[in-house]
């Protein structure tokens, strides 16, 4: 333990991968002084409990990591229970992959344009902050296209600077989730003061849209337009905890998760290369559609092993309802048991030279080669992540366009390193110096 805790602040990857390596696929109980989570890091039983017996391995609202991110998005789409299969049935619609490819024309244009705000300051030859240019994209992008402009990209910004304000100062309860409640800990005042923030902006925008909501098509009227299964409108917290979660879940991940593309590119020359030919010889000369992105397939390979090292939602916990016995250990009732794709995604046992960037493990052969849960960036069984398709088709969108307007080239050499907050996100910023692409 006396090992362990500082470690886990200094370089948490390195030593939860270790932790990883040391059980050799085995269940092991970790042991944090009075919480002793189990770690499952087997893909057998990475399904078992996430798949196979979810029932008995669910997201209590009272699970100990699930806490400090639950007085954020409170009961709703990421919770459980009744409140959170309301909330799935409802969401769903907005995410089966025909919705999203109808989405893709729209967005392919917003996309563009944001994009082609990059030329001024590449001419200007002044670098710039890709962490926070990707913001002003994805809000652009998604705040049309999933919340018809209800929120502005301005507004959708504000809510931006708050959450990456709660992601910080919610990483001692996170590190240390055993610590009740009560206890006051650094950075509590300033993830009060954040969703204080949030709810400033979304609170009027959310009540403002429910007079108009019957003609609406966007997430705001949708929720408002729902019933419960026993046939009521859901409340106003409902609709509220709904539309934060669903403004962080399509903010924060795609943009942090693209943020480590361009470091990697660059030392990685020959990814690189065969990048920009493939989106050079699938566009053309025009702008990038919809149409095109089924024929991105290295690109699409480029993102699968981008979140392999990097699955934003690194960590999924649940708590055992009842006994059971995994990979013959055996679980108690109420015991927490952790299983998370950063830590499978990165082992040795089920990678080979997991360490470096390499997507070509990505063609149909190999993956057909691996077992299900070996990789599994977007969770499973029933709370899989409903953004999936959205995420990749609007990430080859962006990546697409960037590529085929710019050459990039970091200002520092190294990685940024990993920070483990609720998402997992890079820790310093990365500046780019771009250089328009002559034609
Ligand atoms: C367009 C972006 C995205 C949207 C709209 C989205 C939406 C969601 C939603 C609504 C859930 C909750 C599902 C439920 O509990 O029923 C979820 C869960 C999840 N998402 Fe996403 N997501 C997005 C991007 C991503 C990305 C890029 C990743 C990882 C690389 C990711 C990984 C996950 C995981 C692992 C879960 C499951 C968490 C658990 O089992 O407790 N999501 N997502």
């Amino acid at each position: 333990m006396r090992y362990v805790l500082p470690r886990l602040f200094r370089d948490p990857t390195a030593a939860l991968v270790e932790f990883g390596e040391r059980s050799q696929g085995q269940v092991v109980k970790l042991n944090f002084g009075s919480f002793r989570p189990y770690l499952v890091t087997n893909p057998v039983h990475v399904q078992q409990v996430l798949g196979d017996r979810s029932g008995n391995y669910v997201r209590s609202g009272e699970g100990l990591f699930w806490r400090p991110i639950r007085r954020l998005f409170g009961d709703g789409i990421l919770g459980e229970g009744q409140i959170w299969s309301e909330s799935r049935r409802i969401l769903q619609p907005w995410f089966t992959a025909r919705r999203v490819e109808a989405l893709m024309d729209g967005m392919a244009m917003t996309i563009a344009d944001a994009v082609a705000e990059l030329d001024e300051p590449a001419l200007a030859g002044r670098p710039v902050d890709i962490g926070a240019e990707q913001a002003r994209i994805v809000c652009r992008a998604i705040m049309r296209a999933l919340f018809a402009d209800r929120i502005t990209v301005a507004e959708a910004l504000r809510i931006m600077e708050a959450q990456d304000a709660i992601a910080t100062s919610v990483i001692p309860r996170v590190l240390l989730p055993f610590v009740p409640l009560s206890v006051p800990m650094p950075g509590d005042r300033a993830f009060r003061r954040a969703v204080r923030r949030i709810d400033e902006v979304l609170v009027p925008i959310i009540r403002a849209a429910r007079s108009t909501a019957a003609h609406g098509d966007d997430i705001i009227s949708t929720l408002w337009q729902a019933r419960t299964d026993d046939g009521r409108q859901i409340d106003e917290q409902q609709v509220r905890n709904d539309t934060v979660a669903m403004v962080a879940v399509t903010t924060e991940t795609t943009i942090n998760v693209l943020t480590w593309l361009w470091p990697h590119l660059e030392r990685s020359p020959e990814v690189a290369s065969r990048l920009q030919e493939e989106i050079e010889r699938v566009v053309g000369e025009g702008m990038v559609t919809a149409a095109h992105l089924p024929q991105l397939r290295y690109t699409r390979m480029v993102l699968d092993e981008l979140i392999r090292l990097y699955p934003v939602a690194w960590l999924a916990p649940r708590q055992a309802t009842a006994a059971d016995v995994l990979g013959g250990v055996r679980i108690e009732a109420g015991a927490t048991v952790l299983v998370s794709p950063l830590i499978t995604q990165r082992m040795a046992t089920y990678w080979e030279r997991p360490e470096v960037f390499d997507p070509d493990r990505f063609t149909p052969e190999r993956i057909r080669g691996r077992h299900r849960y070996a990789y599994f960036p977007f969770g499973g069984g029933p709370h899989q992540c409903l953004g999936m398709h959205l995420f990749y088709l609007e990430a080859q969108l962006i990546v697409a366009n960037l590529v085929r307007r710019f050459r990039f080239r970091p200002r520092r050499p190294e990685l940024p390193s990993v920070q483990l907050a609720a998402a997992l996100r890079a820790r310093e910023r990365v500046e780019l110096d771009l250089r328009p692409v002559s034609r």
